[in-house]
């Protein structure tokens, strides 16, 4: 996994979108091309200092993998720190912006039939899968099913309406609306299990024939869509997610018994192959603790869902708050989220290196 930086990128366009979205393009240098390279799905982080603050916020990559630059699609979010500042943002402002990170992606060569369920601003990253795999696999054909309150909220209209000019036979789009009715009554309401279903049965979607199905948007919309999925015999390893405004986590690491010691913690974290080490007290989280102690650690939503701060529990003991993003099988192995890591004994040790 590449070790995610920040680069100082230049903003090459902003376009409003909706209403409530725009779309930033980066310029990348050539010396940070292999740096900015990505899967389609994968996102960005970016950073400023807004009102004091050190801010930072992870956009999901809209833009295909051939298109010029990089663009990222922001959600005005009420009362949101970086939404809110980015819409004063103009063309030639110099952004601090992380190296593409994420695993929800879909990585483009040979042919395969996807399934994309998307909900609002979730839409992000599966325009980036669905147009990369429709411009960079000839044989491959998308469906995609997209929900939103009505037609003035759905973002990138235009460039999908182009996609359906574009791969006529190979791209298929159905918008779902809650707030405004359309012609077919099916696709009005919500994109629940109740939905799908009925569209599998008018054989509107085939769950069963695509290689891959890839859901985006909030937790209620991910869970009913995979419950249905699943119930129409669709194996787990096939369905693929990404929480775009999670209510509980997904996995919690055990809690136990054990406390943060009450003299804090001594954490020694392993990063690019030098040791560095803080203390850490009981109602400080970890990576406020070091950024007081002038080390700065890889992070981004701080939240729990991103996986940026992922580092490897080496020594000591601990155990995570919430987990949004680490699989079991990275768990087991001692891989933890620093931002959400507290120590359950006097020292441990953190290695960011750890692959
Ligand atoms: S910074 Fe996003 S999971 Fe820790």
């Amino acid at each position: 996994m590449a070790k995610p930086r920040f680069h100082d990128l230049i903003i090459n366009s902003v376009r409003q979108d909706t209403s409530e979205s725009l779309e930033l393009n980066f310029t990348v240098p050539a010396e940070l091309a292999d740096e900015f390279a990505f899967t389609p799905g994968q996102y960005l982080t970016v950073r400023a200092e807004i009102n004091g603050e050190d801010v930072r916020r992870s956009y999901s990559i809209c833009s295909s993998v051939g298109a010029v630059g990089i663009s990222v699609g922001v959600k005005r979010i009420a009362g949101g720190a970086f939404s809110g500042f980015a819409t004063g943002l103009k063309c030639g402002d110099l952004m601090s912006v992380m190296s593409p990170q994420g695993r929800f992606t879909a990585k483009i060569g040979g042919t395969h039939h996807y399934l994309l369920l998307a909900a609002g601003s979730g839409v992000t990253p599966i325009k980036s899968i669905a147009q990369s795999v429709l411009e960079g696999e000839p044989d491959s054909t998308v469906t995609l099913c997209y929900a939103n309150r009505n037609t003035q909220s759905v973002m990138f209209r235009q460039a999908f309406d182009d996609l359906k000019d574009q791969f006529l036979t190979r791209f298929s789009m159905t918008h779902i609306m809650d707030e405004e009715a359309q012609d077919v009554s099916l696709f009005n309401g919500r994109m629940d299990a109740e939905k799908l279903n009925t569209m599998a049965i008018r054989g509107l979607i085939t769950p069963l024939e695509y290689d891959a199905i890839y859901i985006c948007g909030p937790q209620p919309m991910i869970e009913a869509a995979s419950e249905a999925l699943a119930s129409l015999g669709v194996d787990k390893d096939r369905i693929k997610f990404e929480l775009f405004t999670p209510s509980t986590p997904l996995q919690i690491a055990s809690t136990k018994e054990q406390k943060i010691p009450l003299k804090g913690a001594l954490i020694q974290v392993i990063l690019d192959g030098a040791t560095r080490s803080f203390r850490m007290m009981p109602d400080q989280p970890l990576l406020d603790a070091a950024t007081q102690s002038g080390l700065e650690l890889p992070y981004s939503c701080a939240n729990g869902m991103c996986a940026t701060c992922r580092c490897k529990l080496a020594d000591g003991k601990g155990n995570m708050v919430q987990n949004f993003s680490l699989e079991a099988w990275e768990m087991d192995k001692g891989f933890v989220l620093a931002c959400q890591f507290q120590p359950h004994s006097k020292t441990v040790v953190l290695d960011f290196d750890a692959v």
